[in-house]
């Protein structure tokens, strides 16, 4: 932490089916350095990005998020959408996750 680099994420627009005609952005690739989970980086990457992302004038945020990284969106008041699914990208299974803004 400091002023070290230790978590990445990135945030284009792109619509999503579970709200139609809504302006809506992506969240894709986010990670924070393993030796730091746990310590609020994810929180304050996300609130910065909701900060940002609702500023420009979006609705919604969306991502297809890992199984195993549900529990910290929806602690974050994202909400699970839709059947799980396995991507092509990295094989592990996911679920469409939005938050509205
Ligand atoms: C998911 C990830 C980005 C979260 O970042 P982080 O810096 O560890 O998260 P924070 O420290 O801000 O955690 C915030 C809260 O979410 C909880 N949380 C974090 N990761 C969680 C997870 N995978 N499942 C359930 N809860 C989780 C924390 O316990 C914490 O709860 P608290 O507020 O009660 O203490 C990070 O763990 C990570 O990079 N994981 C591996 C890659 C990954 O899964 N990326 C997401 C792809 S969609």
């Amino acid at each position: 932490m400091g002023d070290r680099l230790v978590g990445v994420a990135s945030f284009s627009p792109e619509p999503t089916p579970y709200r139609p005609g809504a302006v809506a952005w992506r969240l894709r690739g986010m990670a924070v350095d393993a030796s730091v989970q746990g310590q609020g980086a994810g929180t304050a990457l996300l609130d910065e990005a909701v900060r940002r992302v609702r500023a420009s004038g979006a609705w919604v945020l969306w991502a297809n998020g890992r199984d195993s990284a549900l529990g910290f969106y929806e602690r974050h008041g994202w909400v699970v959408h839709g059947e799980g699914f396995v991507t092509g990208e990295v094989d592990l299974p996911h679920h469409v996750v939005v938050f509205d803004l």
